[in-house]
């Protein structure tokens, strides 16, 4: 097979030294448009996991480039005149340059023909040449562009600028400097390559950049500005630049590169031509290499015949784990965005935040790392060395003995709104099963209001002592406080119990619904009819009445549900609200009736009992709700009162595209938390303890929720604390057996894995 390469970087290089090294006879050639080492750039850094990648592929390459390697393992962080130090991190550091040598004279050794100086400018003509032609032509490839309606390419340009500079400054850790100026923030991020060099990042936004007026600095300027700025950090040492080929064009933007596609016919794409990780996962050069893996592998074997079957395997067999570091990239990207966000966090807080950013590094990891630094934040969080989730918290004047939550979820086993012996048993167990609240599913204020038959309700007198039975029992049974979910399903309602059919209407006995506009959830369900201003009053009624009715029943607290597309949350976004009056329109003429809501009920709900709001922070649409206005939104109700921003999102409308993955909700809690300044709760796919206490010391939400690890696990906290070794958490004291049992078990596994 006769492979031609376009682009000589990591990705290009790696491929031709993985091919020839398994099959010789196959002439391989790849094309680069500069001379050997005329690269931009300083280092590049590999984690630990990525070299055992390299040397189970090619040891000879493995074996260069960790003797090339500087290696630290600590990360420094400058941030408002403290340096905070974590170490354990266990990173390599190589020059690019370096980088690119070992696998040219590598590859060379092999027999790979390498071309330099040549720029091709015709894709069609090298495709017919070949029998696969690949692109590993970087971030603005060719190759790619050429066959766009092929590969489908979603580029997003990001908001910040970047300059990529190097110094003599000794580094002894990954370093990230924070700098404030009076148009921004600046960030360095800095790290140690070989013995003599260090790459020395600098980012800031589009915005700082322009107020400084780096957008006409040449070279020198950029320089000039960048040493004053970091003076006291560069001890005397001066900054380097080695981007002449790039014309001036010191400050670049990140552009986060996907594709739908990744081949077509007999062309490929490779490393940064089919995807990009922003530079502060440090990820970029791994995925080109590990891309290179994937294809040699999936080539293996492979005649011109059956190519195209080989380039699909290597697409699926790469997707998932690239998809993985773009959503983690992602998070961090926006994380150095918003620096000004988190920059009002005390110094501890900030410093955390930014280590766990990507959400791939969890609190328990943390520790693995550096003992010392996660018991410093544990003392800083809850005043002594407990993990985060155990540390209590208050709302108004209740008391949450913990930082757990069992999340909304409708067990659709009500008869006419009456919750019963199932709820009971239900809402009981998961109390005795440690978490600090309990929520009740959505209880709906009208029978009209309810999604469907098997629905909960507070409308009718007997729903009060319904309700009263399983408040009583889980403030006589355990240290759980419980909270009253109230809503209407809107749009939303008239619909088969979940088992049966989610969002479908009905066989029969359907109800008529009414909605903010005549528009029906999806083309099955039926059109609710626009309500009269006389309707709205009527709900907003109901609503107050049923918070009278929760507080006979004794509930701890109240949330009002403004989310997943039902009645008020109809009312909020966009694409379910046309009204042509006061309570349509722009986002405050939206938000209009749901604080209406919230407000009449704020009133008749006492004063030192707390009142929270579910939202869907996204609509997951192009021109639905998005983060920006979840904001306006939640200070929206911060201002009537609210105490607590429950921060789902989604289900809204039939045509959300979401982006699912762990902890998949939570960047829209931290950042309505940050932004806002008001109390959060975070829910989505939290699945674990790790997970859990990053999230609260890493200040994205002050209460996690959890849903479906609940039915799983009603004793979720309780486990957490064996697990964690955490011995305080109060157990039932007829369970006091199985705490004991459970905490050796667990102690013997552990000395059992060390
Ligand atoms: C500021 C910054 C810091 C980074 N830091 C890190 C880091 O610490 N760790 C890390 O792993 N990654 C890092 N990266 C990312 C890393 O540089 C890239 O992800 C990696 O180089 C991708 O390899 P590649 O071979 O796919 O593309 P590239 O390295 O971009 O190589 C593409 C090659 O194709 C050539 N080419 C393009 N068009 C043509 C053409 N038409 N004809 C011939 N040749 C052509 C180019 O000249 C280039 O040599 C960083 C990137 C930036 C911008
Ligand atoms: C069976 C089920 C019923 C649910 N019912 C409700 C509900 O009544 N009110 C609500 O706000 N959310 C409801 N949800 C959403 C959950 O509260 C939670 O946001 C969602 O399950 C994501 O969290 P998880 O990944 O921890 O499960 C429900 C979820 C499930 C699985």
């Amino acid at each position: 097979m006769r492979v031609t390469c376009i682009g000589g970087g990591p990705a290009g290089l790696y491929l031709g030294i993985l091919i020839k090294a398994r099959f010789p006879s196959w002439p391989v050639r790849i094309a680069e448009r500069n001379r050997p080492l005329d690269t931009f750039g300083w280092g590049v850094v590999f984690s630990d996991a990525t070299l055992e990648n390299l040397r189970a592929a090619d040891e000879p390459t493995q074996r260069e480039i960790t003797q090339a390697f500087a290696h630290w393992d600590d990360i420094e962080i400058h941030f408002n005149g403290h340096t905070i130090r974590s170490g354990g991190h266990g990173f390599s550091g190589i020059s690019r340059k370096r980088l690119l040598s070992i696998l040219q004279h590598r590859a060379t050794e092999l027999g790979v023909e390498l071309d330099f100086q040549t720029d091709i400018t015709d894709i069609a003509s090298e495709r017919e040449r070949c029998d696969l032609l690949v692109g590993a032509d970087g971030a603005n490839s060719r190759v790619r562009q050429s066959l766009a309606d092929e590969f489908q390419p979603a580029l997003e340009r990001r908001g910040c600028r970047y300059v990529w500079l190097g110094t003599a400054l000794p580094l002894d850790a990954f370093t990230f400097i924070f700098e404030r100026t009076e148009h921004g923030w600046f960030t360095v991020h800095a790290y140690r390559f070989d013995e003599e060099l260090s790459t020395f990042i600098v980012e800031c936004r589009e915005e700082t950049w322009l107020a400084h007026g780096l957008d006409t600095a040449d070279s020198q300027q950029t320089i000039a500005f960048c040493e004053a700025l970091f003076e006291p950090y560069l001890h005397g040492h001066r900054l380097m630049t080695n981007s002449a080929h790039l014309s001036g064009r010191d400050w670049l933007n990140f552009t986060r590169v996907s594709n739908e596609r990744w081949s077509t016919g007999n062309v490929v794409l490779l490393g940064d031509a089919a995807h990009t990780a922003h530079f502060s996962v440090g990820s970029g050069t791994k995925l080109a290499m590990e891309d290179a893996i994937g294809l040699a592998d999936a080539l293996a074997g492979a005649e011109p015949a059956g190519l195209e079957k080989a380039l699909a395997q290597y697409e699926s067999s790469r997707k998932l784990a690239v998809l993985k570091l773009q959503n983690a990239a992602r998070n961090s990207t926006e994380w150095f965005e918003n620096v000004a966000r988190y920059a009002t966090l005390p110094p501890e807080q900030f410093a955390y935040s930014l280590l766990t950013r990507s959400q791939r590094i969890g609190h328990e990891n943390l520790r693995l790392r550096d003992t010392t630094y996660v018991d410093r934040i544990e003392r800083w969080f809850g005043g002594r060395a407990v993990p985060p989730m155990f540390v209590p918290f208050r709302l108004r004047g209740l008391e949450l003995q913990n930082r757990i939550v069992v999340s909304p979820m409708d067990m659709y086993s009500s008869v006419d709104g009456t919750p019963g012996d199932f709820h009971l048993v239900h809402l009981g167990t998961r109390a005795l099963g440690g978490a600090g609240l309990v929520f009740t599913e959505m209880t709906c204020v009208t029978r009209e209001g309810r999604i469907s038959p098997g629905c909960a309700g507070m409308y009718l007198p007997e729903h009060v002592p319904a309700w009263k039975r399983i408040v009583d029992f889980i403030h006589a049974s355990s240290r759980a406080k419980i909270c009253l979910q109230l809503g209407h399903s809107g749009p939303k309602g008239s619909t088969k119990l979940l088992w049966e059919g989610m969002d479908e209407p009905l066989d029969e006995g359907n109800w008529p619904l009414v909605a903010p506009s005549a528009i029906p959830y999806a083309a099955r369900n039926q059109a609710p009819s626009e309500l009269t201003r006389a309707e709205m009053l009527e709900i907003c009624d109901a609503f107050v009445r049923a918070a009278g009715m929760g507080l006979e029943a004794g509930f701890d607290m109240l949330e009002l549900h403004c989310a997943h597309g039902y009645l008020l949350s109809s009312f909020i976004t966009p694409l379910r609200n046309h009204r042509r009056d006061e309570y349509g329109g722009s986002l405050a003429n939206r938000l209009r009736y749901p604080l209406e809501v919230f407000r009449a009920m704020r009133i008749v709900w006492p004063e030192e009992r707390p009142l929270s709001v579910r939202i869907s922070a996204t609509d997951w649409v192009d021109g639905g709700i998005n983060g920006e206005d979840a904001v306006e939104i939640a200070r929206a109700f911060k201002g009537e009162g609210a105490d607590l921003i429950d921060v789902s999102a989604g289900q809204t409308t039939p045509d959300a595209k979401p982006v699912y993955g762990r902890m998949f909700q939570t960047p829209y809690s931290d950042k309505i938390r940050n932004e806002v300044g008001i109390a959060t709760m975070a829910v989505g796919n939290i699945t674990d303890v790790d997970q859990v206490d990053a999230i609260l010391a890493g200040a994205r939400a002050d209460l996690v929720a959890l849903g479906r690890p609940h039915l799983a696990d009603p004793f979720w906290t309780l486990h957490a604390a064996a697990e964690l070794g955490y011995e305080e958490a109060p157990w039932p004291v007829q369970y006091l057996s199985g705490k004991e049992q459970l905490e050796r078990l667990v102690a013997r596994a552990k000395d059992a894995a060390s």
